[in-house]
């Protein structure tokens, strides 16, 4: 540890809250998918701020339109009409389906909404059913809503009592859900991969099988495509792989570049909202919402949907390469560049650090599970640099065989 790392950790014990447990390094900068750390060590990021810097950092995009917009306006309220606001709006539905769209800060806001949604929706088409129907392993965020429609108990129990009218059945099963639907039921409400629980995708049979059971039922279809979308996927939202499309769809991480934004698209039948329903002080301010449009505009301009999945693509291929040579891997999933690797040991925690340590930044969501969601500029010169410094970590970490 440094004198530089160490005073800035003393500070952190005393001033922060401890709810985050961060890596032993403290980053200052970033370019590309490069971070540096406060002594002047770089590192290749694979972690990409977790899902959230799909153009990497300090992208001229998203920095030109922050300065830009910065000096015009940086907030107005909704209490006046914005064009910023506009841009992104149109934007994102030309990526998505018929909808509009509410903005607002983060993912579990956008969540929030979506049930909000769900149980106006209810009131109005379902005799006030109101049950929502979500998944084991779902993660949602941390706002009292989202965390009843998230799955882990670790999160949940320290917070009880939570919103009722939330049941989790098991994922990617199409015949949980059926079962489960009764007159209570107003939605189902999941993530088309699951991202938190370790990278697991639903098929894309399951998706199409929720769209025609929410139609034969009368159920709204609500999608979290908070991690899987962006183009992470390969395409722009991870349930255009099933050719399907959602009644609602909450957004957040990559759409700011970086910066805090969520929103919500409300296709045809989900449109509900009247004036005064919902609302945010912050939502969709002109420099967000100026920056998203632009974060739009270059994933489309640089073609990062295709380059996620050419690379994606490489970056799997190397990670079933290490499998093969004797790596502790058991199975490699996921879509793009949003990848899980499950282990056949509990190693995950030490390889992070290990692999740290080598200049690569990688997250684990379990204690054998990791997590590759990079920036979606990752080259594929980067993609096996990745692969052989991970490489190099599985050599390195107790319990290789
Ligand atoms: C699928 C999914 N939904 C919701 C959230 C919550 O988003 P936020 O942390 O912006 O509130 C996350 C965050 O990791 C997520 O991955």
């Amino acid at each position: 540890m440094s004198a530089a790392f160490s005073a800035i950790e003393e500070r952190a014990a005393t001033v922060l809250m401890h709810t985050y447990v961060p890596q032993p390094v403290a980053m200052r900068t970033g370019k590309g998918c490069i971070l540096t750390d406060v002594d002047g060590r770089e590192y290749l990021d694979l972690a990409g701020g977790i899902a959230v810097n799909v153009l990497g950092h300090a992208h001229p995009a998203v920095v030109g339109t922050l300065v830009e917009q910065a000096a015009r306006a940086i907030h107005l309220s909704n209490l006046y009409f914005s064009e910023p606001q506009l841009d992104a709006a149109e934007k994102l539905v030309a990526t998505a389906f018929p909808s509009r769209v509410y903005f607002c800060n983060s993912g579990a806001e956008a969540i929030e909404t979506a049930i909000k949604i769900a149980r106006k929706w209810g009131k109005l088409q379902r005799n006030g059913a109101s049950t929502i129907i979500c998944a084991r392993g779902a993660f949602h965020g941390r706002t009292m809503g989202a965390l009843a429609a998230t799955a882990n108990r670790h999160y949940r129990e320290p917070f009880e009592p939570l919103p009722r009218g939330f049941i989790h059945v098991a994922y990617d099963d199409l015949g949980a859900v059926e079962t489960a639907v009764d007159d209570s039921t107003v939605a189902v409400l999941m993530e088309p991969i699951e991202g938190q629980s370790g990278v697991v995708p639903m098929s894309d049979e399951t998706l199409r099988g929720l769209r025609r059971l929410c139609d034969e039922r009368n159920l709204l279809l609500i999608l979290d495509e908070i991690q899987s979308g962006m183009g992470r996927t390969g395409k722009w939202w991870a349930h255009q792989h099933a050719g399907i499309v959602p009644d609602v769809m909450a957004v957040a991480k990559g759409l700011g570049g970086g910066l805090p934004i969520g929103a919500v698209l409300a296709g045809p039948r989900a449109d509900i909202f009247t004036p005064n329903d919902h609302g945010s002080t912050f939502g969709g301010g002109p420099l967000v919402t100026a920056v998203a449009a632009a974060v739009i505009e270059a994933i489309l301009r640089e073609g990062l949907i295709e380059n996620a999945a050419r690379v994606g693509e490489r970056l799997r291929a190397g990670l079933l390469r290490l499998a093969a040579e004797g790596a502790p891997i058991a199975e490699v999933r996921g879509r793009g560049l949003m990848l899980g690797v499950v282990l056949t040991q509990p190693v995950a925690q030490q390889l992070v650090g290990t692999a740290l340590r080598g200049g690569l930044l990688i997250n684990a969501t379990g204690a054998s599970a990791l997590r590759l969601i990079p920036p979606l500029i990752l080259t594929e010169a980067q993609a096996d640099e990745a692969i052989e410094r991970l490489a190099a970590a599985f050599q390195l970490v107790e319990g290789r065989p």
